[in-house]
């Protein structure tokens, strides 16, 4: 038996390359682990009318966390296009098998690091090192949403004075998308940005939200960020607005340590940080559990590139590196860090978004000869 069983879902088109890639990295550093392969992403909604097969949902299940290359999704026609034509007349749907993963693991924290590696050509400006920690699970990506309307939900809502105004408009001319939060949702989150401040030092947690508008929801986000911040005498907490924060993020981001926010400010503001450090190839995610983890590059399928190799693999071999912190292997994620450091920083071996033409697989070598200390 080994000590750890990673699950490996490569996915579709650039995926494929940069999971070769971290996988010349992960031999090098010779973990003790299992490496069991799971089938996920576009080849398996057609073929199979699931993107997420079930066997998959079983192997992640048998394993301790799971390393994410990329998938190709596409909208609904085109979608039920491409589906073996034995498949068609069955009313399947597609669902982005991301989604269901954090669901179904219930990988509450988006966590992702944005580092301005020194030298890269690419960094905004050096000194930047923010890590945002972003809710996963509830907020406006709930999935509660109407259109049209109905008179029922119409008369719910009449028991809010504000929304009289609503009232006399067409169901059919009204859209509705709910942005759920709860204690317990918004508690660990901001508990995880705390935890790891803490962690890796940080100075500050930064609660990005807009309590003075949107009262209710990020007036509770805020007042339980203050609760927690209190068992946390170390570590000071900033209060900041959504949007003034996305002016700051622009004019001082050296300012800034850990980020903590509800789900959909912070898909853009992780966004934002990650392209003043280096952008889609750099740009690395976890997404975690209580018991379960899944780390990803934060691009896509590239499809442009596929069959390429000349993707930066950067961001998944960042997502290694999350990985072995995660397993608790901090030696080796720090090796890790600064073996990709080295190679940044020499310049040598780059691919095109840097101004390089190396390709995936070299950069990876390159990196993987750097861990071993050449
Ligand atoms: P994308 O991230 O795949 O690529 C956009 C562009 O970013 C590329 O054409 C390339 O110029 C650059 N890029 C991406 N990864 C790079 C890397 N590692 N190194 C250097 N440059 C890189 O986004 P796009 O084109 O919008 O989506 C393509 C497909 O990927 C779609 O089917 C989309 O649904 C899917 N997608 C999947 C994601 C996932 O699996 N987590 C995330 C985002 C998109
Ligand atoms: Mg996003």
């Amino acid at each position: 038996m080994t000590k750890y069983r990673i699950a490996v879902l490569p996915g579709d088109g650039v995926g494929k390359e940069v999971v070769e890639a971290a996988m010349i990295v992960l031999e090098e550093i010779a973990l003790d682990a299992e490496y069991l392969y799971g089938d996920i992403g576009w080849e398996f909604w057609c073929k199979e009318g699931n993107p997420l097969p079930d066997r998959t949902i079983e192997l992640l299940k048998q394993t301790d966390v799971a390393l994410f290359g990329a998938i190709t999704s596409k909208p609904k026609k085109e979608a039920r296009e491409e589906l073996a034509p034995e498949l068609r007349d069955r009313g399947l749907e597609y669902f982005s098998p991301i989604v269901r993963l954090r669901q179904e693991f219930e990988l509450y924290a988006n966590v992702r690091p944005a580092k301005a590696y020194p030298v890269n050509p690419l960094n905004y400006r050096d000194g930047i090192n923010i890590t945002v920690f972003r809710e996963n699970t509830e907020g406006l990506y709930s999935g509660v949403e109407f259109r049209p309307v109905s008179d029922n939900i119409k008369k719910a809502l009449s028991v809010h004075p504000k929304f009289k105004r609503f009232m006399d408009v067409p169901s059919d001319e009204l859209a509705l998308s709910c942005r759920i939060f709860t204690r317990k949702g918004c508690e660990r989150i901001v508990k995880a940005a705390f935890d790891y401040a803490e962690k890796y030092d940080a100075r500050s947690v930064t609660v990005v939200e807009k309590p003075n508008v949107i009262r209710e929801t990020s007036g509770m986000f805020v007042e339980i960020a203050r609760e927690i911040a209190k068992n946390y005498p170390g570590i000071e907490l900033w209060e900041t607005n959504i949007d003034a924060q996305a002016m700051w993020l622009v004019k001082n981001p050296e300012d800034y340590d850990v980020l903590v926010t509800s789900n959909m400010f912070g898909d853009i503001i992780s966004d934002l940080a990650s392209q003043l450090t280096g952008g889609l190839g750099f740009a690395v995610a976890g997404n975690i559990g209580d018991d379960y983890a899944v780390f990803e590059p934060v691009h896509g399928s590239a499809p442009k590139y596929a069959g390429q190799y000349k993707v930066n693999p950067i961001a998944m071999i960042r997502a290694v590196k999350m990985m072995l912190d995660y397993l608790g292997e901090h030696e080796k994620a720090e090796r890790l860090e600064s073996a990709i450091e080295q190679v940044v920083q020499e310049g040598k071996v780059r691919t095109y978004d840097m101004g390089g033409s190396s390709s995936t697989l070299d950069v990876a070598k390159e990196i993987a000869k750097k861990y071993r200390g050449e």
